[in-house]
């Protein structure tokens, strides 16, 4: 995703921060996490292939990191927003942007693991028709292998709920049968 604008937000600039140019960031991430959290959070902000940033008049308020652990599924590791910017659709057009860019990845699933107190991110992820999941459905949909793949990227703790949307504006056409299926199965699952 290069630099963009989202019409319906004006002044909000999206920009994608490759590798080593990400440490300016970490004031947000301070404010945003405590604990294992925190930590966790700073290790994947160095780690992940995928991060983007929301800034408003010039100044840089919010971020979204993104994985792809497997081809066909998109991981939303963290998203947070400085805390005097937040309730003004930013997250909303983070979150949105990660959508728009795993569908243009051919992702068909995007999944994130939340806090189940978090209400500000379980309602964030609600209002994008996230639905909750489970590690057993997971596993069942896309195999065993694949879930613990995506869930070794993760920091899911007893606490947490894990959500799902199926990313049914996907054109890609299907190469195979088999996928077109899938794709049918796991859009019936919500
Ligand atoms: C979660 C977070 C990123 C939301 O960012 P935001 O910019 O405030 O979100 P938006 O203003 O775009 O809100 C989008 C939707 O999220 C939901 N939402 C956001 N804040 C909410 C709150 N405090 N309570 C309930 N729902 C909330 C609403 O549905 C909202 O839509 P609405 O404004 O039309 O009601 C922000 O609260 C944050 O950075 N929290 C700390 C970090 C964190 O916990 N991140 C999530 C775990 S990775």
């Amino acid at each position: 995703m290069t630099e963009q604008r989202d019409s319906s937000l004006p002044g909000f600039k999206l920009s994608p921060h490759p590798a080593g140019e990400r440490e300016h960031l970490l004031p947000i991430l301070r404010e945003s996490f405590t604990g294992a959290y925190l930590w966790h959070a700073r290790k994947a902000l160095r780690a992940v292939p995928i991060v983007h940033s929301v800034a408003v008049e010039g100044k840089i308020q919010g971020l979204v990191m993104l994985s792809r652990p497997v081809p066909e599924i998109g991981l939303v590791y963290y998203i947070a927003v400085a805390r005097g910017a937040r309730r003004r659709g930013l997250g909303g057009a983070l979150l949105d942007a990660s959508l728009r860019l795993f569908g243009d990845m051919g992702v068909r699933e995007v999944v994130a693991s939340i806090e189940r107190e978090n209400t500000p991110s379980l309602g964030l992820f609600l209002s994008r028709h996230f639905v909750k999941t489970g590690i057993r459905e997971l596993a069942r949909i896309h195999g065993l292998l694949k879930t613990l793949r995506i869930l070794a990227r993760m920091l899911v703790v007893p606490h947490e709920v894990v959500m799902r949307r199926v990313l049914l504006a996907d054109s890609r056409p299907f190469s195979t049968l088999q996928e077109a299926k899938g794709a049918m199965y796991r859009s019936m699952k919500i």
